[in-house]
């Protein structure tokens, strides 16, 4: 994000969300309290409201998607917005229009936030620089760079599970490179108190030595687990890697695969985490991803009540600067 634009408003609340980089611990406990009145109990959905009752959310997606599409359309629809999901590549931006033309048609439908993936870096800021006024911008995924929602809700989970997160132990473990996923639960974690965050991956996986500043860097699953809490695994994304670098998944299976057998070396009270999508039987075995201390659909149901929680938050901080 360049230094002459911030994703705050004049009373410090969130205008637009496309990083947590730079966001205050007290922000981030704040969303994540808001999103724990909305955290589905057993059998039963979040509480519905009418805090964007009038308002229009579009998902525009540039990248596939599963959870973080549905969940962002289903968090306007529970917070009583119209939501609107475009998938770009079947958008008119495959007959050449630019991103900042589809914006513009969808602001002249009266779109008050847009929740943008794409795999461009820098083009969030981009839009957000460009929208009207009380337009939001949130990020539901850019490039390798940044998944902010991803990283609260991995947040949210851990602190339901754990308690807090003093003394934990977290080890986000394979292609830390190329992942907004690492990237953003490391900033939170940090942010948030987080002691003891470790990068687990084969070196040609390790991010640069500038990033993940404080982070413990281990070439080896077993030394990267061990005595962790919370394991957090990550899918190879193939979709970044440049030409066609091949992959030894057999590999990077025996080597960085976590089985129950693995799992051991870590806390026994540790807990799995993984953002989805799995690629089973490479990055995580079945049984470890459907076992007791996976906390994978957990995750997953986390993700829609932060979701309806980020953007309550955007709507009353729009309120607000109206008052
Ligand atoms: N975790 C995550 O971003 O999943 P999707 O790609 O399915 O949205």
């Amino acid at each position: 994000m360049s230094s002459r634009f911030s994703q705050l408003d004049d009373n410090a609340r969130l205008r637009h969300l496309i990083t947590l980089d730079g966001l205050e611990r007290d922000l981030l406990e704040e969303l994540l309290q808001r999103a724990e009145q909305y955290v589905s109990r057993a059998g039963q959905l979040p509480p519905r409201s009418a805090a964007l009752a009038g308002w229009t959310v579009a998902n525009l997606f540039g990248e596939p998607s599963t959870r973080t599409r549905a969940s962002f359309e289903l968090a306007a629809v529970r917070l009583g917005a119209d939501a609107i999901n475009l998938d770009m590549a079947l958008s008119s931006r495959a007959k050449g229009e630019s991103v900042l033309d589809t914006i513009r048609t969808l602001e002249a439908m009266q779109v008050d936030v847009f929740v943008i993936r794409d795999a461009e870096p820098g083009l969030h800021e981009q839009v957000a620089r460009q929208v009207g006024t009380e337009i939001s911008v949130i990020s539901g995924g850019e490039a390798h760079i940044s998944h902010p929602t991803q990283g609260l809700l991995d947040a949210l989970t851990i602190r339901q599970i754990k308690g807090s997160f003093d003394r934990l132990v977290v080890a986000i473990v394979g292609d830390i490179r190329r992942s907004r996923v690492a990237r953003s639960a490391h900033r939170a974690l940090v942010t948030l108190g987080v002691p003891e965050l470790r990068v687990v991956a084969p070196r040609e996986m390790m991010p640069d030595a500038e990033e993940f500043a404080g982070a413990r860097r281990f070439e080896s699953l077993d030394e990267g687990i061990a005595g962790a809490d919370v394991v957090m695994m990550l899918r190879i994304q193939r979709e970044r890697i440049a030409g066609a670098e091949p992959i030894d998944l057999t590999a990077y299976r025996r080597n960085f695969g976590l089985t129950a057998a693995r799992l051991v070396h870590a806390s026994p009270q540790a807990i799995v985490m993984h953002p989805g999508p799995m690629n089973r039987g490479v990055e995580i075995a079945s049984e470890v991803a459907d076992g007791p201390q996976s906390v994978i659909r957990r995750q997953i149901a986390n993700g829609v009540a932060v979701r309806m929680a980020v953007l309550e938050h955007v709507a009353d901080a729009r309120r607000k600067r109206a008052q």
